[in-house]
């Protein structure tokens, strides 16, 4: 069996494995990482799009932000809507300047594939039969097979980057993991349409029939979000009803509404808040959806993988610079601190903007009496800005090889 040596073997090329890999490369660590979907699924799989503010100084000082600056979108705020009525709330103004950026999350993994084979550092994609083993122990191995040969890979340490379906955080006890998860009983309608963008910010909806979410993609293509029951077949809905429905709750009286097109994708996707605790043991260590799940609403998932994978490159590195084994000690409470109160956002932009099944007329009535106060109060709306372009990273960027922080480059 051909057996193979790295320093960190990384299980998934999603966002955070792939971040990871470039973020240990930039500080000469050798990493290997193996992804089970193949190369053209990992791209085309289409995800959440929105990118906070460090996020996108992480990309840049990477150096791999060109397609970022080139076809990311700028937004310096977003609007929230209720009763017939959008109300703006101005990133830039409340936040000293910051904003956020619109890039589909599979061009960022298209990039960062490209970084990646640049660097021709280990990249595996269709391996079957993924397994962690003597996790606990000071040499963990990774085992896969790839072109119908058995691999190993002797590591000195596993990151697990395999998302929530993965098998990383399986291969912990149980007895050592504290689950904490949140489900919630609606899913959300996703479509992308051939339409030119109608407004050049979000616009996140509360109505009486639901939520519903005014997102893009590009100057060409707009992206909406629906709130329907959870596992709601997407058979149920042509997309002549989909479109009634999108107009329906997100024309305002001032007659806007997202422009038609045609409809080139649409899923419903479940919406779940979960957090598994501690993100290390042993040697291996849990990072992005792995380790927690947020619902979309806050637009965090993709974020939350990008400071978690910041924090385990400083560790690393200190580790293997500096033998200094304490901030991989910390990993998991320094990155628990930023998952919780991102997990907080995203459940309260979820409550406030959702119809839930079991509310009441005063129920209704209080959540609009909150959306009013949100889009009246400069404190209020101070708050919502200053979480949702990101809270700031728990680590410098120094800490883990990279240039300090540049000023945000404007995208557009
Ligand atoms: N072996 C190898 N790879 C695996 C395995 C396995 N057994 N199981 C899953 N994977 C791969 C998946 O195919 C995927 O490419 O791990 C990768 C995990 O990527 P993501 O699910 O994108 O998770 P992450 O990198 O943590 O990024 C978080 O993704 O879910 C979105 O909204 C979320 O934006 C957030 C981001
Ligand atoms: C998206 O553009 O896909 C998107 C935007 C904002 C969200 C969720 C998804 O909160």
């Amino acid at each position: 069996m051909p057996s193979l040596r790295t320093q960190v073997g990384i299980v998934g090329a999603g966002p955070a494995g792939l971040l990871l890999g470039h973020l240990l490369h930039l500080n000469g660590i050798d990493s290997v990482i193996v992804e089970n979907r193949s190369r053209d699924y990992v791209i085309d799989r289409v995800r959440a799009g929105v990118l906070e503010q460090g996020t996108v100084d992480l990309l840049n000082a990477m150096g791999v932000g060109a397609g970022l600056q080139r076809a990311g979108l700028r937004h310096e705020g977003l609007y929230v809507s209720f009763n017939g009525r959008r109300h703006r709330v101005d990133f830039a103004e409340l936040t000293g300047g910051k904003a956020i950026t619109v890039y589909g999350q599979n061009e960022v993994v298209r990039d960062l594939i490209e970084a990646r084979t640049a660097t021709a550092r280990a990249l595996y994609f269709d391996a079957e039969d993924v397994s962690v083993d003597a996790i606990d122990s000071s040499s963990p191995i990774l085992r896969f097979r790839h072109d119908g040969v058995d691999r190993e890979v002797r590591c000195d340490f596993i990151a697990g980057c395999d998302g929530f379906h993965g098998i990383c955080r399986p291969s912990i006890p149980p007895a050592v993991l504290a689950v904490y998860e949140r489900a919630y009983p609606f899913g959300w309608l996703g479509i992308l349409a051939e339409a030119p963008p109608s407004s050049d910010e979000l616009v996140y909806t509360y109505h009486e029939r639901g939520f519903a979410l005014f997102s893009m993609r590009s100057p060409r293509i707009t992206r909406l979000y629906l709130q329907v029951p959870p596992d709601e077949p997407i058979g149920n809905w042509s997309d002549d009803a989909i479109w009634e429905e999108m107009l329906e709750r997100m024309t305002t009286r001032d007659g806007w509404q997202p422009n038609i097109g045609r409809i080139i994708q649409k899923s419903v996707t479940p919406m779940r808040s979960f957090v598994a605790a501690p993100m290390r043991y042993g040697r291996l260590f849990l990072a992005g959806d792995a380790a927690h799940i947020v619902p979309p609403t806050g637009a965090k998932g993709l974020n939350l993988a990008a400071s978690d994978v910041l924090v385990l490159a400083r560790a690393l590195k200190a580790y293997y610079e500096r033998d200094r084994r304490e901030w991989l000690d910390e990993y998991s409470d320094i990155c628990l601190r930023r998952v919780w109160k991102a997990q907080r956002f995203s459940w309260w932009m979820t409550s406030t903007l959702h119809r839930f099944s079991d509310e009441s007329a005063f129920d209704y009535q209080r959540q609009i009496a909150d959306l009013d106060y949100l889009t009246g109060s400069q404190a209020a709306m101070t708050s919502l800005a200053e979480q949702y372009v990101g809270l700031p990273a728990e680590v410098s960027f120094e800490s883990a090889g990279l240039p300090a922080a540049a000023q945000a480059v404007p995208t557009t």
